[in-house]
């Protein structure tokens, strides 16, 4: 007989199929079980203005379901929005019993578990982690009004991202290069420094069939770039985040490229990546995928925005004075150090990809 958690895990799996198309809104999945254990409806959330994965779900079964339990990824909501809360509906359908992942955040989306539970409808948790973790940026921008980040680095066995004379392509093979694309694909958004963009030329898209193309972000306090960049190509929103002393004519020679400028106030060590996270949210990008280089690593670990981190380790060393995938200036004890977690260690090709979260 299957229980709440495996039958959680084909609702996380339903979720997942629409990563990176449901922002600014989670990606959910939901399933319903009736009373002899028996799957009989599934659905997800295909993203804004599309039904919620409960309501996609009650309609395979016409909207009614008596005595059978819901297993959902995220608390069925109890907002109006462009589509009407979903508590109401899943105690209209009959589910007698309601099997929750994550909470939601929100004010005023919350409070359908408190719902379902007022009109005698039994709500039980399960796989709550594997929920939060499959939502982590919408949960980061649904909670501290910020993208999630994922800091990303193709690294030699000594860390280092390039030779002594600077090359760095490829470090990794093929099936890690083609993991990174899927990994762009997912993401709102990706980010680099000027300083990869002046060496590498980066495209910053998603090469892989039927791909969505995130936004790309470039982080230049002076306007360096150059117009002819690939990363400014046409094809979807590219931002240059800037500061106040970029000069006027280089920000009307950037803006011809149908880039969007935006300038932030002057600090010390460029562009305040604190107030770029805000802007970023406020258009409702809830992920971004960092690709370097090692000043734009350093800085968001300055700012603790490491969120996640991704690094792809090919078996080869270069050493030297080469750069490492973390620049700046470092720290000097290891009471300083920025602490990590190991949440996954996979080989893809020759290479490993190591996972890793913010904490101790
Ligand atoms: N193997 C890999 O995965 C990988 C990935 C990416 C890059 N790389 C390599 O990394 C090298 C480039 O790295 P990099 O460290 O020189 O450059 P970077 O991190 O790409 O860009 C750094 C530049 O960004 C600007 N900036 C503006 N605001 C900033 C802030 N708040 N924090 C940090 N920088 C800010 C600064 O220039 P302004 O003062 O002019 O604004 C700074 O010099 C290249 O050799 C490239 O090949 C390797």
């Amino acid at each position: 007989m299957a229980s709440d958690a495996d039958f959680m895990r084909r609702a996380i799996e339903l979720a997942e199929k629409h990563r990176g198309r449901t922002s600014p809104n989670p990606i959910v999945g939901c399933v319903i079980v009736d009373k002899s254990g028996a799957l009989i409806a599934e659905g997800a959330h295909k993203g804004p203005g599309e039904p919620h994965a409960e309501i996609v779900a009650l309609q395979r079964l016409g909207g009614r379901a008596p005595g059978a339990t819901m297993y959902t990824t995220l608390e069925p909501c109890m907002h109006h929005g462009r589509t009407p809360p979903c508590a109401p509906a899943v105690i209209a359908a009959g589910i007698a019993r309601c099997v929750v992942g994550s909470e939601d955040p929100i004010p005023g989306h919350a409070g359908g578990m408190k719902a379902l539970r007022r009109a005698k409808v039994k709500v039980a948790r399960a796989l709550i982690d594997e929920c939060d973790a499959s939502n982590r940026g919408w949960l980061m921008w649904a909670r501290h009004r910020r993208p999630a980040f994922t800091l990303k680095a193709a690294i030699t066995l000594d860390g280092k991202i390039a030779t002594v004379a600077g090359q760095s392509q490829w470090i990794t093979g093929k099936p890690a290069r083609e993991d990174v694309h899927r990994l762009r694909s997912e993401h709102d958004a990706i980010m680099v420094g000027v300083g990869t963009v002046l060496a590498d030329d980066p495209r910053l898209t998603a090469r892989r069939p039927g791909a969505r193309n995130p936004v790309r972000i470039i982080i230049d306090s002076t306007l360096r770039t150059p117009s002819r960049a690939k990363a400014l190509a046409k094809g979807t929103r590219r931002i240059i985040a800037t500061t106040d002393a970029a000069p006027p004519q280089r920000e009307r020679t950037l803006a011809r490229t149908g880039a969007e400028i935006w300038r932030f106030p002057v600090r010390t060590g460029g562009v305040p990546l604190d107030h770029l996270a805000r802007a970023l949210a406020e258009q409702g990008i809830t992920s971004v995928f960092v690709e370097g280089g090692g000043q734009i690593h350093a800085s968001m670990l300055r700012f603790a925005l490491a969120d996640e981190l991704v690094l792809y380790v090919a078996p080869m060393m270069v050493g030297g004075p080469s750069p490492s995938w973390v620049g700046g200036e470092g720290v000097r004890a290891l009471d300083d150090a920025h602490r990590f977690r190991f949440i996954e260690t996979v080989q893809i090709g020759s290479d490993l990809r190591i996972r890793a979260v913010r904490g101790e």
